[in-house]
């Protein structure tokens, strides 16, 4: 016997030597939640995540950018009282957002700061896109219609300074529309990183509970992806990059690597994916019970999300496997 694979196994430093896929803190994206509160609240949903208030929120960017994070994408839990039908808080320039953006560039401007857009956080149906209901009590959710709200509610985050603006909302068209509004405002240098392929899924539970923006009617399924499909994401991978994405994101991560891989081999757009608050909360509720560690899990399913293709993994653990990975 001659071939022996075990030869590249046996140390540390050849392991070192020949591994293929290795993190780093830059890889990351970290997501936070802010609130218009003078408190910084842990999120029942979601153990391990905080409501951050904007002064919260400031030091704990500074956190993440010193663990080496290069990025943080925001969530808003916006008050009820602000919420209506036409979702209108989603472009005030005096709102949560575009203040937090602004308290973001100020204390830390070589931080870059990603923003959601879609309207589930500020729209009283709790629907990414804006609802019609017929006589029946069948609801519709408005493609063009939510695309004009969008291209507000980018605008907005583009003028308070955000870097990358993340259309997480799945209507057909916006990546256009967002960039042809951008443009026009001469905003051309805020970049689109699109959701291409979201996928409706239930492993988004524990981040509704945790901006309270669960559907009040309805799923999402006329909008984001059914999790049978492959063929379709590469489609709207295409298409989003015709429309002039930057970059293109697959949502969840972990049960969609497959889609990752494809992905990243139909395209030469950076490739992101965002491993959801059902997946982390698989791992930390497996840890927490003393049945996984956690700590290896949650590194070893980063590395499987960045082996099957993605340049960069927007995750809950961003910080801490930051710090993981300088201890190790
Ligand atoms: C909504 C949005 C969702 C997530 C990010 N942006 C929820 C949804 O589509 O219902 C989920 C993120 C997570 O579960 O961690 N625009």
């Amino acid at each position: 016997m001659h071939l022996r694979p075990r030869r590249n196994r046996r140390t540390s430093a050849i392991r070192a030597l020949v591994r293929e896929t290795t993190l780093s803190p830059s890889d990351f994206i970290q997501p936070l939640f802010v609130h218009d509160g003078t408190e910084d609240i842990a999120i029942a949903s979601m153990p391990g995540c905080t409501r951050w208030s904007l002064s919260g929120l400031v030091k704990e960017a500074h956190e993440v950018f010193a663990a080496g994070v290069p990025a943080v994408v925001l969530f808003p839990a916006i008050a009820e009282s602000l919420k209506t039908p036409g979702a209108e808080e989603a472009w005030n320039p005096d709102g949560l957002v575009p203040r937090a953006i602004q308290a973001l560039k100020e204390a830390l401007p070589d931080l870059c700061v990603i923003t959601d857009v879609a309207l589930d956080p500020y729209n009283s149906d709790g629907h990414d896109g804006l609802v019609e209901k017929d006589e029946q009590g069948g609801l519709h959710i408005l493609n063009d219609e939510t695309v004009e709200a969008l291209c507000l509610q980018a605008l907005c985050h583009a003028d308070a300074g955000a870097d990358i603006v993340s259309p997480s909302d799945m209507m057909d068209g916006r990546v256009a529309a967002i960039r042809f509004a951008l443009d026009q405002e001469a905003f051309e240098q805020v970049s689109i990183l699109s959701y291409a392929a979201k996928y409706a899924s239930a492993y988004y539970g524990p981040f509704r509970g945790a901006l309270d923006s669960a559907p009040k009617a309805g799923d999402k399924k006329t909008y984001q992806m059914d999790p049978g499909n492959a063929r379709e994401a590469i489609r709207e991978v295409a298409l989003d990059e015709a429309e002039g994405a930057d970059m293109v994101l697959v949502k969840p991560a972990g049960p969609y690597l497959d889609i990752i891989a494809r992905v990243r081999e139909s395209t030469t757009l950076p490739v992101a994916a965002y491993q959801v608050s059902g997946e982390y909360l698989m791992i930390e509720s497996s840890a927490a019970a003393g049945w996984i560690d956690g700590r290896a899990a949650a590194l070893e399913s980063l590395t499987g999300i960045k082996r099957a293709g993605a340049d960069m993994i927007m995750t809950y653990y961003a910080k801490r496997a930051s710090q993981w990975l300088k201890e190790a």
